[in-house]
């Protein structure tokens, strides 16, 4: 029997609503498979703690996550609109992507079959990308001031940070990755014509990583016309790497191509494992559906889906892909962003059940 010890932070907003949906789905694979046990340890951390203590997470909080034992992180959205963004967000979910290393955010951007894109006669064999965007530094770093301030002289510095250890980590990542799951090629996304020192220097790295992969196809595009490539020619797109506000914007992009913001997970990955990895739906906390049993939960789920193939049970992922896959595709249950009236908790079970079939 293997254990898989988990940390769940439900956090703000529809957090709670769709990490329980995780959980419940978590559990029914367990009882059907008989041979894994998943045990979750909940963390009150989020804005309502910060409205009553002035902190997201307790100042040994990044401790408890990784001497605690974990296997992986399953966190809900952060935000609230009872508190600026950038104080939750650095209180919570920024402190723990640098800490934890977790310098890989990987983003599968799909069509599934059975939604209804934004882009007229698209189908699913068209846009099926991954982002592997860079979580730990670049614009996110965090390094900068403001000085002056209530001058006429004020200022606002923000430093971007590009390591090479990361950088290079981050891209041999992506190419593994694309050789372990049967993928061909992977598109490098800069702005180093206008940005000739860090993005010129992000792309050296490329080229030279990428040089042993050669069986790899490798492009470069930048990042306004990827945009552009990704809704017209998204077919072309395979997998691509981004710093991290780019791979930001992109990823939203790429949501709203996936047809909706509910249909979208991510996995915030420490490859060398030394610390716990973290998956969490890319979408927001969105008050103004939370606690209504309205919001989707297969961004989560799917987020616990990339948990699974982290921690090497391949078969499971694939068993709650081909859950999540066939629920979507036969329309029969669907939240509201999906154009259904189906509430959260029977979306999810609707997907327990698919794997109790
Ligand atoms: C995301 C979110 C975060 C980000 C915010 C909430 C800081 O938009 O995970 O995509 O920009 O990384
Ligand atoms: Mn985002």
């Amino acid at each position: 029997m293997r254990n898989i010890h988990l940390a769940t932070v439900p956090a703000d907003g529809i957090g709670p609503e769709v990490i329980e949906a995780s959980q419940r789905v978590l559990k029914a694979l367990a009882e059907v498979d008989g041979g894994i046990k998943f045990e979750f340890r909940e963390f009150d951390w989020g804005a309502q703690r910060y409205l009553r203590d002035k902190e997201m997470m307790p100042a040994d909080g990044i401790r408890q996550l990784t001497s605690g034992g974990f296997d992986g992180i399953l966190l809900g959205p952060v935000g609230s609109p009872k508190v600026p963004d950038h104080v939750t967000l650095w209180g919570l979910l920024l402190p723990i992507r640098q800490q934890l290393q977790q310098y890989v955010n990987l983003r599968p951007l799909r069509l599934l079959p059975g939604v209804d894109g934004p882009l007229k006669g698209r189908t699913p064999a068209d846009i099926d990308m991954i982002c592997f965007r860079e979580n730990s530094e670049g614009e996110y770093s965090g390094v900068g001031g403001r000085l002056h301030q209530g001058t006429d002289h004020e200022v606002a510095v923000q430093s971007i940070v590009f390591t090479r250890s990361v950088t290079e980590r981050l891209m041999r990542f992506a190419f593994e990755w694309v050789g372990s799951h049967g993928r061909k090629g992977v598109t490098n996304v800069t702005k180093s014509n206008s940005m000739q020192h860090n993005m010129v220097f992000w792309d050296d790295i490329f080229k030279e990583v990428g040089a042993d992969y050669p069986s790899v196809k490798q492009d470069h595009q930048l990042v306004d016309s990827m945009a552009v490539r990704m809704v017209a020619q998204p077919q072309t797109i395979d997998t691509f790497v981004a710093s991290n506000l780019f791979g930001d914007i992109l990823t939203d992009l790429g949501a709203a191509l996936a047809g909706s913001l509910g249909l979208a997970p991510s996995a915030n990955i420490n490859p060398e494992r030394k610390f716990p990895s973290l998956f969490q739906a890319i979408h927001g906390s969105a008050f103004d559906i939370a606690g209504k049993n309205v919001a989707n939960p297969i961004a989560s789920i799917w987020s616990a889906q990339l948990m699974l193939d982290f921690v090497g049970e391949k078969e499971l992922s694939t068993r709650l892909m081909n859950a999540i896959e066939t629920v979507v595709r036969e329309r029969e249950v669907r939240t509201p962003d999906l154009g259904g009236k189906n509430t959260t908790q029977e979306m999810t079970a609707a997907i327990c059940a698919e794997l109790q079939k």
